[in-house]
């Protein structure tokens, strides 16, 4: 039997909290952790059970990770993109969640310049014309013609998720993707009423949520992840991001998710902690990339020491700009990680790694037989969510925790 720890989980971390009329069970929510169970863009039994089984464990909603609002919008052939045609499976996975007494959320966006050529049929869609060092190539500058096209595809996304059952989404407007693209003069160098200032660069992106808020009708919850830094030298940085967020407010969102990282270019900024070298190259196709990553891994991606709470700086200045709810995502691994995310104005917490590494932690937390997670952060899991699905690969391979 499980040994019961001294503290008992308590405070405002296990009651409900509401996001606009939605009300959730606890303060616990799966972050979007993109899981590798869409072969050719379609739903899987692993997916639903995945989903099933961290309802089960206690979260209070689950977020299917990545879903393209678009067939251009993936960055890979198992990503899955928002149709008519998986309306009813998506509707299965709902079903299930709610069987556990959880809510479900889908993740919608899309990845603009690191779309895969290869998986889309042609080159992908970009602010401006940036090389994009993760697939080296360009990508063809979008015209007001593509940006209604893809306002568009948010806003269908957005009622073909309602009508699979899902009780939130969360529109992906940061790590790179494009939206966190038009955002960030890093990849923005637009020369029209799109680019230059701030409020040029969040025309498109604050466009995008306003429709998306206009098809889903004023209730519906919308959560919005977005980067409070790109971690790039004069790209993104908090002060622009604090207004990006009043504006995302100002345009509908009913709560924030504040983030960081570029995933093209800094891509283990949002997650900190190893760096699986090796396991990345194992997932490669291409020799020449298999061999630069396991000579030169190291220097291609950046490591970036792991610390708990490791966004609560930047998201606190987020959460004092606005009225709706900010959920605290970033190493958040144990309940006095909660309870100081509940102390400080927080109305969430978004988990990823201490979930995947045990499904069924939330639960433990609450009855007060687990007060942290394990995980070390060897981010292994990112390597193996294109390897046969995430998992702690720790835990199935039997592997010692790697040095903190
Ligand atoms: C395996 C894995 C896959 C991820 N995929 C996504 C994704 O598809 N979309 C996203 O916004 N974030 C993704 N993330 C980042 C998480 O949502 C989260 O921001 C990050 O893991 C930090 O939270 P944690 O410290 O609780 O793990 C992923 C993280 C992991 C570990």
């Amino acid at each position: 039997m499980a040994k019961v720890v001294e503290k008992k989980a308590g405070g405002k971390v296990f009651s409900p909290g509401r996001i606009g009329k939605l009300e959730l069970r606890n303060r616990i929510i799966r972050a979007g952790c993109f899981e590798g169970m869409c072969p050719e863009g379609c739903v899987s039994e692993e997916l639903i059970e995945h989903h099933r089984a961290v309802a089960a464990g206690g979260a209070a909603m689950t977020t299917v990770a990545y879903c393209s609002v678009a067939q251009d919008g993936r960055a890979y052939g198992h990503e899955m993109w928002m149709r008519k045609e998986i309306i009813p499976d998506l509707k299965r996975l709902t079903d299930a969640v709610h069987a556990e007494g959880a809510a479900a959320s889908i993740q919608l966006g899309h990845c603009g310049y690191f779309a895969s050529r290869r998986t889309i049929g042609h080159a992908p869609l970009g602010a401006s014309r940036k090389f994009c060092l993760f697939r080296l190539s360009f990508p063809r500058v979008m015209n007001e013609h593509d940006m209604a096209n893809v306002r568009e595809q948010f806003a269908q996304a957005a009622t073909m998720a309602m009508e699979a059952g899902f009780d939130a989404i969360e529109v992906h407007a940061g790590h790179g993707y494009l939206l966190s693209q038009f955002l960030s003069p890093y990849t923005n160098k637009r020369k029209d009423e799109y680019g230059g200032p701030l409020e040029n660069r969040m025309r498109f992106p604050a466009s995008v949520i306003r429709r998306v808020r206009e098809a889903v009708g004023p209730d519906y919850p919308v959560l919005v992840k977005m980067n409070t830094t790109d971690g790039i030298r004069g790209a993104l940085e908090v002060d622009d991001a604090v207004e990006v967020a009043r504006r995302f407010e100002a345009e509908g969102a009913s709560a924030l998710v504040p983030s960081c990282g570029f995933t093209a270019k800094t891509p283990l900024m949002m997650l900190r902690g190893g760096v699986p070298t090796w396991m990345m190259a194992w997932n490669q196709t291409n020799p020449l990339q298999i061999i630069g990553l396991l000579l030169f891994g190291r220097f291609m991606v950046q490591e970036y020491k792991f610390e708990e709470l490791f966004l609560l700086e930047n998201a606190r200045k987020v959460r004092q700009a606005v009225n709706i709810p900010v959920v605290l995502i970033g190493g958040v691994c144990s309940v006095d990680n909660m309870e100081t995310a509940m102390n400080e104005g927080f109305e969430f917490v978004e988990v990823g790694r201490a979930i995947i590494r045990d499904p069924d932690i939330v639960n433990k937390m609450q009855r007060g037989e687990v007060l942290a997670s394990d995980c070390d952060h060897c981010n292994r899991c990112v390597a193996a969510m294109d390897k046969g699905g995430v998992r702690c690969v720790a835990l199935t391979k039997g592997l010692k925790p790697r040095k903190k």
